[in-house]
């Protein structure tokens, strides 16, 4: 089998979404928007599962990190503040020949003349900012009185909300607080799938600090947080951290990683970790008139916290995972030869489904007994499927695809039939190594949760 290319890769990966159920073009049947997506059965499961793991490491198995959850509609007098009214643009350039819309970094060159990569045209217009906000109207008038915006990044309310989660929360320096959720930004080219959207969700911590401990905190979180993308099972070879140099990084920040990933399209950012000072509150407590001041009871200081931000996005994390786990390979089928598969080998944590069953024969009623027995058996514990159609190989081929790192057959043994001492016991497959053991139904719940951890 020839090794496809990147973008042979990349156009399979976006056939297998769409086929299996990962990942739809939103409003497809009107003809779709651009730079919006839906996430199907099977893309809803990856999403939570990096969501919850992400809450679980920063939120559930820390004792100084809280969460929150902050409205999308923002006043405008926060993305004042916080400069995204007056800045959050890109610099775009029209194509007069095609009239397609383009950020100037996506202009190519050749021989020294900036061309349309849509047409190749020559003829382009100056360059002007173009501001990335949605902007809407909340109550009845719709004047400037009435302007809101969907925000464009959620780390706005944790800074918004500082001063009230300090005080319930009643944490000491260093704390954070946690946040998952969408943002919105009217990318002027959206593209690479998922990759670049108009609609996305990001998962965003603020940890505050003394002024002294960013740096060091700055390398804490770089290292916390490879260490999650590991976790997930995203290999460490294609992930790769940029220190964001001096001219690149916002005037604020004393220091920046990019977290980023071998995408088939490119090495491009999963995930930047900023240290952003006290910019945010400094400006926030500006705007508002409200102290958003810290007082360190030990020193008697007051002082405005400083904050590092890892800052990732869920959808491009999704997008890594399939990419990384995408593989094609041979597999034996029921008579034994060798045929192609496809096959996402998600960590078994990640994994829509964590395990399929089987009942050899759907015929059978004793084993399709026995399979919905051992689907009640497991369904408290896990995400389970139950499949009896077609050959028993093509069910494992139809659960490699999707990324099932388990699947139990109930077979005749199962029910004593040949020998006694098997009676009550599976066949569990794995999906990477396709090898199988007979093991108790009993025992299965414990296999298997443990497996998944
Ligand atoms: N609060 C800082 C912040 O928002 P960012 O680098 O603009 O920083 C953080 O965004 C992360 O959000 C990115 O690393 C990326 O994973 C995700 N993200 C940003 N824009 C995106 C887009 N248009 N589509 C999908 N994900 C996006």
């Amino acid at each position: 089998m020839s090794t496809p290319t990147n973008a042979e890769r990349m156009e399979k990966i976006v056939s297998l979404c769409k086929r299996r159920g990962f990942i739809f073009q939103s409003s497809e049947i009107y003809g779709g928007l651009n730079g919006l997506w839906d996430y199907g059965p099977l893309g809803v499961e990856v999403k939570r599962n990096v969501k919850n793991y992400w809450w679980q490491v920063l939120v559930h198995e820390r004792d100084d990190i809280v969460g929150m959850d902050g409205a999308i509609l923002t006043h405008p007098g926060v993305l004042k503040a916080s400069g995204h009214v007056e800045g959050f643009s890109d610099p775009m350039i029209d194509c007069r020949a095609c009239k397609a819309h383009l950020r100037v970094d996506q202009l190519i060159e050749k021989q020294g003349v900036k061309q349309c990569p849509n047409c190749g045209g020559k003829d382009l217009t100056e360059a002007r900012q173009f501001n990335l906000m949605f902007e809407t109207h909340v109550g009845a008038t719709s004047d400037e009185s009435s302007i809101a915006y969907l925000r464009p990044e959620t780390a706005q309310s944790i800074f918004v909300q500082f001063k009230n989660i300090l005080e319930v929360s009643r944490k000491k320096l260093p704390f954070g607080i946690a946040q998952i959720g969408k943002a919105f930004r009217n990318e002027i080219n959206p593209r690479n799938f998922t990759f670049r959207s108009r609609e996305f969700e990001q998962m965003e911590l603020e940890y505050f600090c003394r002024p002294d401990q960013g740096m060091e905190l700055l390398e804490y979180w770089k290292e916390e947080r490879l260490k999650f993308y590991e976790n997930i099972g995203i290999s460490r070879a294609s992930l790769h951290v940029r220190n964001v140099p001096d001219e690149e990084r916002a005037f604020y920040s004393k220091g920046t990683y990019d977290i980023e990933y071998d995408f088939p399209f490119g090495r491009q950012e999963l995930e930047g970790v900023a240290y952003r000072t006290d910019y945010d509150l400094s400006q926030h407590q500006k705007a508002s008139g409200k102290s958003l001041e810290y007082f360190d009871e030990e020193t008697k200081e007051k002082f405005i916290p400083h904050v590092v931000e890892p800052s990732a996005g869920v959808d491009r994390t999704v997008l890594a995972l399939i990419c990384d786990t995408y593989g094609e390979d041979q597999a034996p089928n029921d008579k034994g030869e060798m045929e192609a598969r496809t096959v996402l080998r998600f960590h078994p944590r990640i994994a829509p489904i964590k395990c399929a069953i089987f009942p050899l024969l759907k015929n059978k009623e004793q084993l399709v007994t026995k399979a919905k027995e051992i689907v009640g058996l497991l369904r408290p514990h896990m995400n389970v499927f139950y499949d009896e159609s077609g050959a028993i190989g093509r069910r494992y081929r139809r659960q490699d695809e999707i990324g099932t790192p388990f699947g139990i057959t109930v077979d005749f043994e199962t029910l004593g039939e040949k020998d006694q001492t098997l009676r009550e016991t599976v066949t569990l497959r794995d999906r990477d190594t396709m090898k199988q053991e007979r093991v108790a139904i009993q025992d299965l719940p414990a296999i298997l949760r443990d497996r998944i951890a």
